[in-house]
Formats: C-alpha cells, structure tokens, sequence
C-alpha cells in the first residue's frame, strides 16, 4: 500500500466538532496548498444534528451579518471528499479507540463546552445562571430548549465585562420589533420582549482600561432602541496605573477607544428610554444573596495592582454594596470538557498541545490534533480560528509527509458507515443538515427572519429524515 495521500490510499481524516475551527481545518485539508497533490478525505461529526457550532449556537440573534459566515464553510462542505455525521458524540456514540483504528489522523475542535465557576457563596442559587446557558437557550440549543428564565425582576445583573456579558446585556434590552425580525428562537420571544426587567447592571472587576469588549460592541450598549446606556464619571476616572498602562505599550487602541467611549457615555443625558444599561468598574461580586433563589448581589470595591508578572489585577477592598436583584448572569468565560482517551489540562480547560500535536506524557500522540477553543483556551473571533487551524494542519501536513501517522487497519469509509449505520441510524447526514436548513428558512420567510429554528432532537432528526426538495 502507498502512503496515505494518494488517490488508491486516501489520507483518512476525522474532525471531532462543526464549529469554525473544525470548518476551517477541513478547509485548509481539502484544498492544501503546501501539497496540492494530496488526496485527503475529510469526515466531521457533532453531537448535534446541526453544524457551525457557536456560529448557530452561540453569536448573538441580532448579528445576522457574522452568522453568515458559514457560507465559507459550506463551500468546504461542498467537497466531494467531505463528509458530515451529525447526532454523533465523540466519547459515547464513538470512542476514541474505534477513531484512531479507522483514521490516520483525528482533529479535536470541541470548542469549550461549560463555563467557569466563580467560586463565591450563591453561585449555585436558583436565578443564578451561567451566560453560557442563556446564550445556548435563546439561540435555540436543543440541550437548553426547556430551561426557563423568570425575567419579572426589575434588576438584572451581568457579571464580566467580555463581548459575551456585552450579547447578554443586549439580548435583554432588545424590543420586540428587534427579536421577531432575528433568528431567536421561538421559546425566547415572548420571554424577552415581555421581561420586566428595567435595569440591567454589567459588573467589571477591573477598570474601563482594561474591559475586554471590542469597541463596535461597547457602542451597540450605547445605541439601544428602548435602553440607555449609564455609566457613573466616578467609574472612568482614570487611576495611575491604568493612566501609565494606556500610555505605554502595553494598551492597545481597542482599549483608548474604549475609554474613550465609556468617557463619552459618562457624560451623556439619559433620554429616559424604558430600560437602563448601567456599566460599573472595579467592583466584583462576593456574593449572591438570597433564601430561596436570588435577591441581590453583594459586590467589593476593588482597586488595581501590579502582579508578579507586572499585570494590572483586581485587589479586593473592605468597601462593599448589597444591590438588590432578581437574576444574575455570570459571563466570565467559558471552558473546555475532558474529552474521553486525551489528555487534559485541568486548569486551563484545553488539550495539551504543541501547535496543534497533542502532547502525551511521553512526547506528541501520533496522528491526534486539536483547533479552536479546546486548543487554546476560550478567547477570540471566528476569525482567529482560520489561523490557528491553520498552524494544525501545517503540523499534520509535516507529519504527513514525515511518515508519523496512526495506522489504521480499516481506513476506508464503508467501514465506518457500516459502525455507524448500527450504533447511530439516526446519525444525520450534510443532505439530512441542508434538509433542516431548508425547512428552518422556508418557515422564516412568511415571517420576514432568517429561519425559524428547530429546537428539539426530535424535530431535528425527523427534518433531517425529510428530502431536500430542489
Ligand atoms: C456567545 C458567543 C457569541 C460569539 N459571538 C461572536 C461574534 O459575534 N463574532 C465572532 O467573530 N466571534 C464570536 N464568538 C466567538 C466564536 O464563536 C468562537 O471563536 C468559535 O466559535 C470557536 O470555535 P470552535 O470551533 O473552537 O468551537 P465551537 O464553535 O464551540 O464548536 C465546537 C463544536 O463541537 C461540537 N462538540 C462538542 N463536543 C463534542 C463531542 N463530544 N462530540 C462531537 N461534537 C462535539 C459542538 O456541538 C460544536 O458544534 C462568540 C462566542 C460566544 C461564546
Ligand atoms: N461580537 C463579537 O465579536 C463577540 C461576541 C461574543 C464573544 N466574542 C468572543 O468570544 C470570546 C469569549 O468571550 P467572553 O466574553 O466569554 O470572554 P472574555 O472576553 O474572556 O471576557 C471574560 C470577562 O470575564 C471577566 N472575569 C473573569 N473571571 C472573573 C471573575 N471571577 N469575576 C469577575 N469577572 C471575571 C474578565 O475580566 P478580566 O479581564 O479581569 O479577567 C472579562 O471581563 C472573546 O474572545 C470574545 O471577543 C466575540
């Protein structure tokens, strides 16, 4: 037998996960410019029926324009050589030992799938909720379809100061006019449009400098249709530290432009819209304060100092403030799962890794990679993941041509299907996917938005089951 490559002897490639990470390294796989005589063919699961990962699941309802994104990747899922098995779970419906026998390499690009834990007294609170499960809810996640969030308070607090707390905060002051035009899903319309919720209070630990939004998100909180946006003057008055560090090198403009901004909204008149985004700095939460489920938050003054490595960071003061509210959104980040067979790096919440190889104890795992989010860490736009998939398959390529591949003993597709067709007959193929997509659009369309989103496994699996109709 040839080296794998080779049109008699296909490289045989799995990707585990459809977000951007897994769509990019399929991308640059299929189409490998460093060897354009490669024959690779490329087989992506998800555990769910859908593909594009937080492109469906995560970005927000009223950014339609990022979403389609996934015409690039439906380019690559145009490939003769590419394949989609969806409703497949890495770890239960296939295991790594029945990858690794039938592929001469595996790419993880699981994304980060839970989030971060503060570790504070309440956390755990009824009306306490993780950002991660809210985004998954009103973006229609099967997972999340039945969760249930009671926004009749009059307060609501978003803990972090990220693009993440910015798509809650926003998600939460949008109109009715605002949602029904989007792809939200149904479940949440009512919910969001009919909420209660007056003021909605963002909560940064560090100061204006040092906020991790990106400067079109920060004046989106300013130009709601139905919310003003408030921040206290007290709150973007600049500490030294904060002066020297947007003076130096280390700032970046992001950072002056959004001080900048928040400068600017400090000092705006409210129009007395119907909600209120109030942005405060330097403050974290110790608490969340209730009997029964959330009644309010009590949050610390802090102040900034240099750390060990000279990073601005959080110190906790003795002045502290009970505010009272009824549901509490904690988007401070998320993080990756162990994944079953692969190592893992329990604190970061990745893989580890060398660009990409898998690094075991002894060394790299042969033929196992990984992209994305379970790469390094949960931080950075889709695009980001183009580049990064990239540095993997470089490796995977260098390894291709190095001989230092798994050595499957039954490389070939039928093989696979053959496992699949018993342990997962309702797996769901890319017709099953552009059979989903046409019945989400075409029931969208009557009502002026994108799609009208399937939400339950069932719905899914039965349109997938239905022929596209040309
Ligand atoms: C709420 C939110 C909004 C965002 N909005 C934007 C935005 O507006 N613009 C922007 O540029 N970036 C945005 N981002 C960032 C962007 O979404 C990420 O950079 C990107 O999605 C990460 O890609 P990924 O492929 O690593 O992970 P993901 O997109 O999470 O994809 C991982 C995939 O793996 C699948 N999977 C997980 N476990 C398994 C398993 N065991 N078996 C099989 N499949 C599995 C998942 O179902 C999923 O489809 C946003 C992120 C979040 C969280
Ligand atoms: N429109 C878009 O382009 C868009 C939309 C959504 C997400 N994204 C991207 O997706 C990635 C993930 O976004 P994210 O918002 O989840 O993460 P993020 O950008 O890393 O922000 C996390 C925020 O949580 C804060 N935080 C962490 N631990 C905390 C704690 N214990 N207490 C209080 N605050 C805490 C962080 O503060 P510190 O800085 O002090 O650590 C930071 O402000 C980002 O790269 C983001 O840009 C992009």
């Amino acid at each position: 037998m040839s080296k794998p490559g080779t049109p008699d002897n296909p490289l045989r490639v799995a990707i585990v996960g459809s977000g951007p990470a897994g769509f990019y390294a399929a991308g640059h796989l299929l189409n490998a410019k460093k060897l354009p005589d490669l024959t690779a063919q490329v087989d992506m699961y998800d555990r769910l029926p859908t593909p594009w990962g937080l492109v469906r699941g995560g970005v927000a309802p009223d950014h339609p324009n990022i979403k389609a994104v996934s015409r690039v990747y439906e380019k690559t899922a145009a490939h003769p050589e590419f394949r989609f098995y969806g409703n497949v779970e890495f770890g239960t419906d296939v295991t790594h030992d029945e990858l690794v026998e039938r592929y001469h390499a595996v790419i993880y690009a699981v994304g980060a799938q839970t989030d971060r834990q503060m570790g504070i007294p309440g956390e755990q609170l009824p009306g306490s909720w993780a950002a991660t499960s809210f985004v998954a809810w009103y973006n229609g996640h099967p997972d999340y379809a039945d969760l249930e969030f009671d926004l009749s308070h009059e307060r609501a607090v978003v803990i972090g100061n990220g693009n993440v707390a910015a798509d809650v905060a926003r998600m939460l002051a949008l109109t009715r006019d605002e949602l029904e035009c989007t792809d939200v899903a149904d479940h949440a319309i009512d919910v969001l449009a009919d909420s209660g919720i007056r003021e909605i209070v963002v909560l940064g630990r560090r100061g204006p400098a040092q906020a991790a939004f990106t400067n079109p998100e920060l004046l989106e909180l300013g130009e709601m249709t139905e919310a003003d946006c408030f921040v206290d003057p007290r709150d973007v008055e600049i500490d030294p530290l904060s002066r020297e560090w947007l003076e130096g090198d280390e700032a970046d403009a992001t950072a002056r432009k959004n001080v900048d901004i928040l400068s600017g909204y400090s000092s705006r008149e409210p129009a007395g819209k119907r909600r209120r985004i109030v942005l405060r700095f330097l403050v974290s939460p110790i608490e969340i304060l209730g009997g029964e489920r959330v009644e309010g938050i009590r949050i610390c003054r802090n102040e900034l100092q240099r750390d060990g490595s000279g990073a601005l960071r959080a110190r906790a003061t003795d002045a502290t403030e009970d505010l009272p509210c009824g549901i509490v959104f904690r988007s401070i980040g998320y993080k990756g799962i162990p994944l079953e067979g692969l190592p893992f790096d329990e604190r970061r919440g990745v893989i580890p890794n060398q660009l990409g190889r898998i690094a075991g104890e002894a060394g790299p795992l042969t033929g196992e990679y990984v992209v994305g989010w379970i790469k390094r860490g949960p931080t950075g736009i889709i695009g980001t993941n183009k580049r990064d998939a990239q540095e993997t398959v470089d490796q995977l390529l260098e390894d291709v041509g190095a001989g230092r591949l798994l050595e499957p003993a039954d490389p070939n597709r039928e093989s696979l299907e053959q496992l699949l067709d018993e342990r997962k007959p309702e797996h769901v193929t890319y017709e099953g996917w552009e059979s989903i997509d046409q019945q989400e659009r075409e029931a969208g369309e009557p009502q002026g938005r994108p799609r009208v989103k399937l939400t339950r496994f069932e719905q899914l699996l039965e349109a997938a089951r239905e022929r596209v109709s040309s």
